[in-house]
């Protein structure tokens, strides 16, 4: 949510009244209590920003006991200090995750949220080349957060809820992400091969960041010579990695995603058990996001015309078992009748 206000002097109140900015509300309970937060902390009176708390002044257990008993259920940062937030959440995710007293949706909605941020930083570095070692580090913590919060009762539903369908390819590679770990949920692997796995649809996309926009964003349809440069973007992938030191498993997931099990898939042509397992989970939570969101030249399709699409017309091309077990999991999280 975001205000722009002009401001007066708050009735009552010694601290100084902000000038002309943008705000944006968060819950108190994503403040961590005993801590110089890096961004200022203000509580909205009308029209009127008034500040609560300075930047680097400590965020103590008092004052966030003293929000919640006057029953202050949101409180304001500034759009200039959105980033210094961002940071401070995504530093303190496993604490506000494991913290049973808050509900799943709230933790659910901090994970989604700063996972969407930490990625669009990610996906925001455009023909940049080699990704930097700590990028990979970053994604791989998230991975971590989102396996540990899918074993949460009700986990799977409350992340759910947080799908954005509007198309971006951060907001797209989490839900694919998330999709993924949710399928193989079911298969009973071990969390570092999950980790593996779910860093591997996490970065799936990351070499369309050099496929130039005009081409990945083209409303119409495609050239040959444009769709050719496309399916070049698993390729690309691996390659932005190639300095880092990543599992085969995420990289076959990268280099491997556009796969069909028919063999009609690229870049390689491979087929039929030659797609490893994690591979195939990444295709149907791939496709299924990609049908699911509104594109710039595609609408999005509700969810269960993309599963009728997807057992009908793609049958031969996808793993039945992986897609049977993803129904299985969208159905059980009520995840399918929007
Ligand atoms: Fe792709």
């Amino acid at each position: 949510m975001q205000s722009t206000a002009s401001h007066t002097k708050a009735p009552g109140k010694s601290h100084p009244v902000v000038t002309e900015d943008q705000y944006f509300s968060v819950s108190p309970l994503m403040l961590l209590a005993d801590n110089a937060a890096l961004f200022s902390v203000y509580l909205r009176q009308g029209n009127n920003f008034v500040l609560y708390t300075h930047a680097g002044e400590m965020f103590t257990h008092r004052h966030k006991q003293r929000l919640a008993e006057n029953g202050v259920t949101e409180v304001w940062l500034k759009e200039s200090q959105r980033h210094a937030y961002t940071a401070h959440v995504e530093q303190h995710l496993g604490n506000v995750l494991a913290d049973d007293s808050l509900p799943a949706e709230a933790r659910a909605g901090a994970l989604y949220g700063i996972a969407s941020d930490a990625l669009q930083d990610v996906f925001a570095q455009h023909g940049a080349g080699a990704l930097p070692a700590d990028t990979a580090r970053r994604a791989r913590q998230l991975v971590e957060h989102i396996i540990s919060f899918l074993k949460v009762p009700n986990g799977i539903t409350a992340l759910g809820r947080f799908i954005a369908h509007d198309y971006h390819s951060w907001t797209h590679s989490l839900n694919t992400t998330f999709y993924t770990l949710g399928i193989l949920q079911s298969y009973g692997l071990p969390d570092e091969s999950m980790a593996h796995i779910g860093l591997g649809a996490m970065l799936h996309d990351i070499g369309k960041a050099e496929i130039p926009s005009s081409i990945l964003l083209k409303p119409g349809p495609l050239t040959a010579s444009e769709r050719q440069c496309i399916n070049t973007h698993p390729l690309m992938g691996v390659a932005r990695l190639a300095q880092t030191e990543l599992p085969q498993t995420t990289l076959n997931c990268i280099l491997f995603h556009h796969e069909k099990l028919d063999g009609s898939g690229y870049p390689s042509g491979i087929g039929g058990t030659a797609i490893p397992l994690a591979v195939r989970a990444v295709t149907v939570a791939d496709i299924y996001d990609a049908l699911a969101s509104e594109r710039p030249y595609a609408a999005a399709r509700p969810p269960f015309a993309v599963l009728q699409l997807m057992r009908g017309e793609m049958a031969d091309e996808l793993d039945m078992d992986v897609f049977k077990n993803f129904v299985l999991m969208l159905s059980n999280a009520g995840l399918t009748k929007t």
